[in-house]
């Protein structure tokens, strides 16, 4: 999730830019950069690292004599970027602004350029030369392959070539007075001056300057001068946008509006999952993960999978290894980090084992891939966080990509550890030739169609959700049951609940009722229930019916039309319908907002609960 802002107008901007990466900077970057057009040329300083970083190159680069634009006042035109890594490492020359060959056009992107691969075979092979590995320099490449005099017509020719999901700023050397700007799925919003406009990838980027904003839909393009803003579609015809005020105060401009952060990464789930999946499922038929640095050969003739994680991350270790044993048919053993890394684990050289963190630093996790590694094991890392401990102890990393998360409560990163789990899972069916080719297909559309069915489970559950909460905020006690994809659902609703609103919960294995625990039920405990479509709802139905007999209260997740599951239950929050095993992701949406306006109703904080921090957790 980068963050872009470009500014046009009449006052000294690079100060203007880099406070507004600064507003940015909650979405998280590994580098930064800022180019200004000034005195005839076009004058770029980028850095690894911080904004701290970005801010002493730029007086280096001053001092140094080694440029004027960025140091000196007069540029009034400039574009600057927080990069976070997807394509190519962290090093100064990944980080944006990217150009052309002559040095003229610049443009900062956000989001991924999925055909990346093709586009820059073909600009090579017409002479173009590259300095980055990032999909995003193709960009300005294409503009500049575009580019006959009209700079608004060149970034529409490059916007008609380009697939993916992204929005980009370009500006030319020769339009010093130009910015354009074109949005795919990717947010990007005008901001309003006097004699001066804002572009950005969200509005805290210039809310100290302007309220008044422009939204641009998916498919536009926008050129931007200081006069104003003129938006057309992708054919170059003029299409008419109502300007709207920002009423948010800065703070809630942070939380894009949401009152708390873990509410906006819950409704950021779709794109998170769409970031995890893109590029990854280029077409229908198969899975790329070349960038993952794991050798066909390995988990083609790999004998076991063994997964280690914590907390959430096992959770969606666990969906991982449903997927991964029906799909690909490989053995896969779990385990909790903190037990494995203790007891005297056997890892074998034909063992891949796979250490789930989305902070790539949990001490548990490092020391299990470590010691799993000592054994000889390859050891596959699937995390958030680039150049975290995990990924440089790792043989091969799977980067999630959700966007930093900044609530405690992991939302977005499980979601897309558990579509990096079906990617996996997929590539090693793939690998072995253990689903048909029509049925890897039909999964991979599914897969795809995922991040539609988010919004679209989070628009019909969350009125809903809240009204359940309001009702049981007061109970003592909450049971969650579930079997088979539907358990780690129960377990990770569960621990949501325990960990923003203090109120005991536990999870269990639906057949495991009558072992014991079916004595805690009374009409004063409510039963939160996973019964989305499977081949085991029947067993589930039974296990329901069970829990009413002794008076609870059933709150069931079920699948879109599912009546049987609405006739048993007392609440019902539904959502689509999909594969039945791409149901976890699904089915955790309406258990994260259930679990997150009880703590609400409750007067707690869920960004911040107590005795917990999203810190590293090194020892
Ligand atoms: C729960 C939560 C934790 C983490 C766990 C592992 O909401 O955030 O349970 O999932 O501490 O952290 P990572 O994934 O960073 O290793």
């Amino acid at each position: 999730m980068c963050g872009i802002v470009g500014y046009v107008g009449d006052r000294p901007c690079r100060d203007l830019l880099i406070a507004g990466l600064e507003k940015l900077e909650y979405r998280g970057y590994d580098s930064a950069g800022v180019s200004v057009i000034s005195d005839g040329e076009i004058d770029s300083v980028r850095a690894v690292g911080n904004l701290a970083n970005l801010r002493a190159a730029l007086a280096e680069h001053v001092s140094g004599n080694g440029g004027v634009a960025v140091a000196a006042p007069p540029a009034t035109i400039g574009v600057a970027h927080t990069r976070w890594a997807t394509h190519g490492r962290v090093t100064e020359e990944n980080a944006h602004p990217h150009g052309d060959c002559e040095d003229k056009i610049h443009i900062v992107l956000n989001g991924i350029v999925e055909n990346h691969a093709e586009l820059r075979k073909e600009l090579q092979a017409e002479g173009h030369e590259f300095s980055s590995e990032t999909d995003a320099e193709i960009v300005s490449h294409l503009i500049e392959r575009h580019y006959h005099g009209d700079l608004a017509e060149a970034v529409r020719g490059a916007f008609g070539e380009l697939r993916g999901h992204y929005a980009f700023v370009a500006m030319h050397l020769d339009h010093g007075e130009t910015l354009v700007a074109a949005r795919k799925e990717c947010p990007l919003i005008v901001g309003l001056g006097g004699e001066e406009n804002f572009v950005a990838s969200a509005i805290p980027a210039f809310l100290a300057e302007t309220r008044r904003v422009l939204t641009i839909e998916n498919g536009e393009l926008v050129t931007v001068t200081p006069e104003g803003a003129t938006i057309t579609d992708a054919e170059g015809h003029p299409v008419s946008r109502q300007e709207d005020e920002v009423t948010w105060d800065e703070d809630a401009a942070e939380k894009g509006g949401y009152p708390t952060f873990m509410k906006k990464e819950i409704y950021e789930q779709a794109d998170a999952v769409a970031e995890t999946i893109t590029d990854r499922l280029p077409g229908l038929d198969g899975v790329d993960l070349s960038g993952v640095a794991l050798d066909d050969e390995f988990l083609r003739n790999a004998e076991r999978l063994m997964i280690v994680a914590c907390g959430t991350s096992y959770h969606a270790g666990l969906v991982g290894r449903y997927a991964i044993e029906q799909w690909a048919r490989v053995p896969v053993g779990m385990d909790i980090a903190s037990e494995y890394r203790y007891r005297e684990p056997v890892s074998r050289p034909n063992d891949l084992v796979v250490g789930i963190t989305q902070s790539g630093e949990t001490a548990d996790t490092l020391a299990a891939m470590r010691l799993a590694r000592d054994g000889g094991s390859k050891v596959l890392a699937i995390t958030n966080i680039m150049g975290s401990q995990a990924t440089r102890d790792a043989d091969a990393v799977l980067f999630t990509r959700a966007g930093l998360e900044i609530g405690v409560a992991a939302t977005k990163t499980f979601v897309s550890q558990v579509a990096a789990m079906y990617l996996l899972a997929l590539r090693i069916a793939e690998l072995r030739g253990t689903l048909p080719p029509e049925r890897i297909s039909e999964l991979i559309a599914e897969i795809k169609r995922l991040p539609s069915k988010i919004d679209e489970t989070l628009a019909n559950v969350d009125r809903r959700a809240a009204a359940i909460a309001r009702s049981h905020k007061d109970q003592r006690f909450f049971l969650y049951l579930g079997r088979h994809i539907g358990l780690p659902i129960c377990l990770e609703g569960a621990l949501k609940l325990k960990e923003i609103s203090y109120i005991p919960a536990d999870a269990y294995a639906a057949g495991e009722m009558k072992h014991g625990p079916i004595a805690l039920l009374d009409e004063d405990t409510p039963v939160v229930c996973v019964a989305t479509d499977s081949p085991v709802l029947d067993k589930v139905l039974s296990n329901v019916e069970e829990v009413r007999a002794r008076g609870a209260d059933v709150i069931a997740v079920a699948t879109e039309g599912s009546d049987r599951v609405a006739e048993v239950a007392d609440q019902t929050l539904f959502v689509p319908r999909s594969d039945w095993m791409l149901q976890p992701i699904l089915a955790i949406l309406p258990l994260q907002l259930l679990a997150y306006y009880i703590a609400r109703e409750n007067g707690l904080n869920v960004d911040q609960p107590r005795n917990l921090a999203k810190t590293v957790t090194v020892e």
